[in-house]
Formats: structure tokens, C-alpha cells, sequence
């Protein structure tokens, strides 16, 4: 027969799971608007330009293992509120556009609204990583309306086009095979 964990003890276990399902609903909420935006620029060229500068979106919320593994590399406590104090990929969308010059269009008219900060920008088009990694990182923070609060949540946001790409997952692929 199993042995029940204490009362106190399960409080605490249900405790940390309902902050991580709220975390997760933070971050995926925040990933939903930067979405949005996109696909509204997007239409937009579209009605006006009859030309999607996107072809597709992507986008995922970093799973536990993960933000237990990053948050290690650091040498920080694993909890909830470590993760959203330290990580600022926790949500991530990536853009794949069809040309290059897409990408720094919708960058420059994404960070360009009102209600987005730029906090980070790294440029692996202009300066590809010694590997051959290329694609532009952006990392942004905005304002998710909630029931009692308004949360200023960070996104990365990385844009790319369909050969980065490509060749992104495929140098993913092998890295992780060998
Ligand atoms: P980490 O977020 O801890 O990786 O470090 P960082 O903040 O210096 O991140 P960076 O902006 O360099 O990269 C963030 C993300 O870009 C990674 O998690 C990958 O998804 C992607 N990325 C960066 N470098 C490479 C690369 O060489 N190959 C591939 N396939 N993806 C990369
Ligand atoms: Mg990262």
C-alpha cells in the first residue's frame, strides 16, 4: 500500500503546481498577443501590399524540465517566481518570413508600437554565430490585461526566413544526435 504524504505536504506540491499552471497561462497568454500583432501586420501587407511578409508562426512555452535545466546552468533555486524573475525566454514565437528585408520590417514596425519595449536585440543576419546560425532575436516585454492585474511580461521573439530556417532545425537535428 502506497504511503499518503502528509497533509501539509501535499498542500505544498498542490501549491507549486497550481503556480506553474498559472505561469504557463502567463506566459501563453503573452505569446497569444505578440501573435496577434503579428498576424495583423501580416493581413495588413497583405490588404495593401498583396504580399504576406510572414509565411508562418511558431511559438511554445519553455517546459518545466527546461526551465529547471536553464535555471541550473545559472545556479538559481528552482520556483516559479525565480523563473519569471530570471528567464526572459520563458515564452518564445518564432517568425518565419520570406524575405529578409520581411524580417526587419516586421521587427522594426513590431517594436515600434506603444506598448512594447525592447529590451534585447541580437543580430545573427548581420553577424552570423561562428556556426552559420543566422536569424534576428528580439527580446520584448508588453502589458497582458488580467482579471485584477496588468502584467508586463517578456517574449522572445526570434525572425528568420524559411532557409534560416531550414538549416536552424537542421543544425538543431545534428547537434542533438551527436
Ligand atoms: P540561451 O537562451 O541560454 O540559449 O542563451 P542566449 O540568451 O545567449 O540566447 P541566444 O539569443 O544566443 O539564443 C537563443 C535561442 O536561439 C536558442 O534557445 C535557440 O533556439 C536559438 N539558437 C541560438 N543559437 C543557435 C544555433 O547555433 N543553432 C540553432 N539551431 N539555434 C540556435
Ligand atoms: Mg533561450
Amino acid at each position: 500500500v502506497q504511503q499518503l504524504l502528509p497533509a501539509d505536504a501535499q498542500q505544498r506540491v498542490m501549491d507549486q503546481l497550481y503556480q506553474f499552471m498559472e505561469l504557463e497561462h502567463l506566459y501563453e497568454s503573452a505569446s497569444r498577443e505578440v501573435k496577434t500583432k503579428l498576424e495583423i501586420l501580416d493581413s495588413e501587407f497583405k490588404t495593401k501590399y498583396d504580399h504576406n511578409p510572414i509565411h508562418h508562426l511558431e511559438d511554445r512555452v519553455k517546459s518545466p524540465q527546461s526551465i529547471l535545466e536553464k535555471l541550473n546552468r545559472k545556479g538559481i533555486p528552482f520556483s516559479c517566481d525565480n523563473a519569471k524573475r530570471e528567464l526572459n525566454d520563458i515564452a518564445g514565437v518564432r517568425v518565419v518570413c520570406n524575405y529578409i528585408d520581411d524580417i526587419y520590417t516586421v521587427a522594426d514596425l513590431l517594436t515600434a508600437q506603444d506598448d512594447v519595449k525592447l529590451i534585447k536585440r541580437k543580430d545573427y543576419i548581420q553577424n552570423p554565430k561562428p556556426n552559420g546560425y543566422r536569424s534576428l532575436h528580439l527580446t520584448i516585454r508588453l502589458p497582458v490585461f488580467f482579471a485584477e492585474k496588468e502584467i508586463h511580461v517578456p517574449v522572445e521573439i526570434q525572425l528568420r526566413t524559411i532557409a534560416m530556417d531550414f538549416w536552424a532545425s537542421l543544425e538543431h537535428t545534428i547537434r542533438y544526435k551527436k
